[in-house]
């Protein structure tokens, strides 16, 4: 039986190999085979009160990792990526990827893609933007891995492209909820020891 701690380390194991892998092609590659499921990450499992849940597990200069937690009907607005490279890799129940083409007018939806458990997608700028939601009755989850971090980004509505800036905010940090929505970010702060995660874990629904 897989403990725990062998469990925890899975995603340490992760981190790490994503710290030394040499391209971009390579990083999708880990998390696309990496076998995790939604117990490896309860100790980052938060739902948003106002909107979906976004529980900063990691982040240094190169990449950050985001456990996001969508209640059924919860939807990001239209949103670029500020350059980074988006990899998402859904842990539980189905998120709908609804992707647009940005023109000097508008915004235009190019595609829908459904993400299921245990499915990997990515996108850059340049394949277009996109708005995650969760269309299903149940509760979803999924893990966001951004290179590099992003601090800002840029939403859109539906009949207006004109970019409106947002600053990255978090439901929690690390394992601790934030008491503003945004709050700074330390680096390299690493995850803490399973025993104090698991003080502020909520239960998974
Ligand atoms: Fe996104």
């Amino acid at each position: 039986m897989i403990s725990a701690e062998q469990k925890f380390d899975a995603i340490e194991l992760l981190i790490a190999d994503l710290q030394v892998a040499k391209n971009s092609a390579q990083s999708i590659a880990l998390i696309e085979n990496i076998n995790l499921q939604l117990e490896d990450v309860q100790a980052y499992h938060y739902f948003g009160v106002k909107s979906y849940g976004r529980n900063l597990i990691f982040s240094c200069d190169e990449f950050e990792v985001i456990l996001m937690c969508w209640r059924p009907g919860q939807r990001s607005v239209a949103h670029d990526h500020n350059g980074s490279l988006c990899v998402m890799k859904c842990l539980a129940g189905t998120l709908d990827e609804q992707r647009f083409h940005k023109s000097a007018g508008a915004i235009t939806p190019i595609g829908k893609y459904q993400l299921a458990s245990g499915s990997t997608a990515s996108i850059t700028d340049e394949q277009g933007i996109h708005s995650i939601g969760n269309e299903s009755l149940e509760n979803a989850c999924s893990m966001h891995f951004y290179f590099p971090p992003i601090h800002h980004s840029n939403l859109y509505d539906l009949d207006n492209a004109q970019p409106r800036p947002v600053q990255s905010a978090f439901t929690s940090e690390y394992g601790i909820i934030l008491d503003s929505a945004v709050e700074s970010r330390s680096k390299h702060k690493l995850l803490m020891p399973l025993e104090n995660q698991k003080i502020f874990s909520s239960p998974i629904r």
